[in-house]
């Protein structure tokens, strides 16, 4: 369809509408012209498809659709195929119900525990949450169905989202809160970007022209549309220039008319307004002229792809031998979610489930006995639930309880208060372990948790929210059926306050400052040396795996160059398993302040037992840069890398070293507060500077024997170094010499 060509038909008052959707989940269509009307539906974990009344906040029911795991669980297969899969079948379910774009993945950074939204995002670190973002939008889109990708950007708590301004200093914007979307959009092209609810350094996301022209569109080549989120729209007029171009929900009335008035009053150019509507046909058409609509979808096969991605994802952190469970010796499930679990979160994600399967059903075979234990309507213990538990977790060879956050504590729409769990449930694991030796922990909630019963549990299998197949997943991991694979993707500190963002999250009044900038996640745990509850990546499996010959395929390169990587991984126990080999990369010296170590590879190794495998990553300038403000561009720093191989971020196996040589030169400015050091790190510099020196002499040597003070020899030469050169010219008596011979020294080195 030629979209320039109908826009071009359109009379104002009709683009102008245009930028709006018609109702709460559809874009304009006009019959004049052929434009069909096509909806938008949440995502990103299953179809929210409103058929009646509609409203964002998941009140009102929508029709029937399988829940899927939530980000903060699949992100944990580190399995960009299952994502990719999970997409597809999406896809299908979006051509089944004729929804043109799923408004989803959702890849906001985990800056706190504490973000209500933290279930629906993939993870602390971008590379991983750019990676698996790609994944899925690939996956989707290969069903021709569109994607939105959100919440752009740096919306990483809910507290006052629609008026609060995440203040983010470049580097760690580039670095840390951008990367996901930026890899999304070069690797997977999503059909639209959400903006976000939140200002960004001041100006609103839906109105600022920076991120949404200058970095989307201009930077990174997006050439989709912008769609805001459902009410952030601050002022339309500044929005639709500014790279917004479409109002959701809709209709825009008040808004559509200012846009008009604006464009009359020459405030505004109809140009503008013309881009707009070209980027909504485009993916209004691309949908429609390639409709797939007799596509059917298999309820039952997409639970049962639930149940595995849940099995696939879910993390067993910590298993003294008790697990698996033995199939003939009693288990008793205690607590309310065993038997009605926890599975999605709560908002405009919110799914109208095909059908939930808790575990005390999936276990029924096994012959399980269960207790309540806690009620999820209130937080306070029940002595009667609890007495009951406590009666049957003796009864059993072993106890699972279940614990976890309640959609009360946790949803889309403001932040958790703390870390912990309910004291319900606290009170219920503490009576439970006094009568239990053999007690198993499963937690199902969207992030991380407390633990301070750690050491009395013998396993803790986290599920995460795992879907509406979450009961036989548990069960499936808790039995043996199948072995656990995931792995984290955020750090569990021991405690909220150990989190870096903890001084600062939540901000004062509107303003958020991400004052510890690239800090986030392992990148501060690492830097600070400090214990960690469960590091990021970190994941057992009921098999071991063992590490060797790790290769690289050069010993130094230059940074247009790509690095070869690989590593053999072999299963040497006796179950067949999967496994996530980790990368990360080092820069061993630097002068711009770096974290210890950042992810830069991940792939997911099947290996029955005995099967050796290796596995191969490459390399390229991104794996060794850091976002360089001064010329704005990422830059490597001439020297020498270590690759890490690790089972997590905190379990290094094997490591190598690589040069890495800088095809880019920064540009250096001299100055009179140049400092000697500067100076002398210039090969140039350095020789002119030891000619003059010599002849200045501004600090002559102790005589042998004389006291050099507190300072000792390397105390007078890091003092010297740190000296500029107009402290020089002091020293050497204010010398006309001296100031004109370090004048030319600076000239020369200028002109370099
Ligand atoms: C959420 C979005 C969602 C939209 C539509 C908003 O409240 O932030 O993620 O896609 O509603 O339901």
């Amino acid at each position: 369809m030629d979209v320039k060509q109908l826009v071009s038909q359109m009379t104002l008052e009709e683009k102008a509408k245009f930028c709006s959707g018609a109702d709460f989940w559809h874009v304009e269509g006009l019959e004049r012209l052929g434009i069909p009307s096509v909806m938008v539906t949440d995502g990103p974990c299953g179809l929210r498809k409103q058929a009646g009344e509609s409203d964002h906040l998941g009140l009102n029911a929508s029709v029937k659709a399988i829940s899927y795991p939530t980000g903060s669980c699949v992100a944990c297969s580190f399995d960009r195929e299952l994502l990719k899969e999970s997409g597809e079948y999406l896809g299908d379910e979006c051509q089944a119900e004729d929804v043109a774009v799923l408004l989803g993945p959702a890849v906001n950074i985990k800056r706190s525990p504490l973000c209500g939204r933290n279930f629906e995002y993939f993870s602390e670190d971008p590379y991983l949450a750019g990676e698996l973002s790609a994944a899925y939008i690939n996956g989707v889109q290969s069903k021709n169905v569109g994607t939105s990708l959100k919440h752009f950007a740096a919306n990483s708590q809910e507290h006052r989202r629609m008026t609060s301004s995440s203040e983010v200093d470049e580097r760690t914007l580039r670095e840390i809160y951008l990367p996901a979307f930026e890899k999304s959009i070069k690797q997977a092209k999503p059909w639209t970007v959400m903006c976000s609810y939140n200002k960004l350094n001041g100006v609103f996301a839906s109105e600022n022209h920076r991120l949404l022209t200058e970095i989307l569109r201009d930077e990174w080549g997006f050439d989709g549309a912008v769609m805001s989120d459902w009410g952030a729209v601050n002022d339309r007029v500044k929005g639709v220039p500014a790279g917004m171009d479409l109002e959701m929900p809709g209709p825009g009335n008040g808004n559509t008319e200012k846009l008009i008035a604006a464009v009359k009053a020459g405030e505004m150019k109809e140009s503008d307004l013309d881009t707009a509507v070209e980027r909504i046909l485009d993916f209004v058409f691309k949908y429609t002229e390639n409709r797939k609509p007799d596509t059917k979808f298999d309820y039952e096969g997409h639970h049962e792809k639930a149940r595995q991605m849940a099995a696939e994802s879910m993390v067993l952190l910590k298993n003294d031998g008790i697990l698996p469970l033995k199939k003939d010796e009693k288990a008793a499930f205690i607590g309310k979610f065993a038997n009605e679990p926890r599975f999605q979160g709560g908002g405009s994600s919110h799914v109208n489930s095909y059908k939930v399967s808790g575990s005390v059903e999936a276990a029924k075979e096994y012959g399980v006995i269960y207790a309540q234990g806690y009620d999820t309507k209130s937080q306070e213990p029940d002595e009667g639930l609890i007495a009951e538990a406590v009666k049957t977790a003796k009864e059993a060879g072993a106890a699972v309880v279940f614990i976890g956050i309640t959609d009360a504590m946790e949803s889309e729409g403001f932040d958790r208060a703390d870390m912990k769990i309910p004291a319900c449930q606290q009170k219920l694991l503490e009576e439970v372990i006094k009568v239990q030796p053999n007690t198993i922990v499963v937690v199902e909630c969207g992030s991380a948790i407390e633990m301070p019963w750690i050491d009395d549990v013998r396993g803790v299998l986290y599920a995460y929210l795992g879907g509406e197949a979450v009961g036989p997943a548990v069960v499936d991991l808790l039995y043996g059926e199948k072995n656990p694979c995931g792995k984290l993707a955020e750090t569990f500190p021991l405690r909220l306050e150990d989190n870096p963002s903890y001084l600062y999250y939540l901000g004062e009044g509107d303003r958020t400052e991400y004052r510890e900038g690239i800090f986030v996640g392992y990148r501060y745990y690492d830097k600070k040396d400090l214990p960690v509850l469960f590091p990021f990546g970190y994941g057992l499996s009921y098999t071991q795996y063992e590490y060797s010959d790790l290769t690289l395929d050069k010993t130094s390169m230059k940074d247009t160059d790509t690095l070869t990587v690989s590593v053999k991984v072999k299963n040497v126990g006796d179950r067949a398993g999967k496994e996530i080999v980790q990368l990360y990369v080092a820069d061993d010296q630097s002068t711009a302040i770096r974290p210890v170590k950042e992810l830069k590879g991940f792939d997911k190794v099947e290996l029955a037992p005995g099967e050796e495998k290796t596995v191969s990553f490459t390399l390229d300038k991104r794996a060794f840069a850091y976002y360089n403000t001064e010329i704005s561009d990422w830059h490597v720093e001439t020297g020498s890398f270590t690759v890490m191989i690790g089972k997590s971020s905190r379990d290094i196996q094997l490591c190598a070293k690589v040069d890495v040589e800088s095809t880019q030169t920064l540009k250096k400015t001299y100055s009179w507060n140049s400092t000697i050091g500067d100076i002398m790190a210039d090969p140039k510099g350095a020789q002119m500077m030891g000619q003059m020196m010599q002849a200045m002499n501004p600090m002559p040597a102790p005589e042998e024997g004389a006291d050099d003070g507190i300072m000792g020899e390397s105390g007078m030469q890091a003092m010297m170094n740190y000296m500029p050169l107009r402290g020089l010219v002091m020293f050497a008596g204010g010398s006309k010499e001296a100031e004109q011979g370090l004048q030319q020294l600076i000239d020369a080195l200028n002109a370099q």
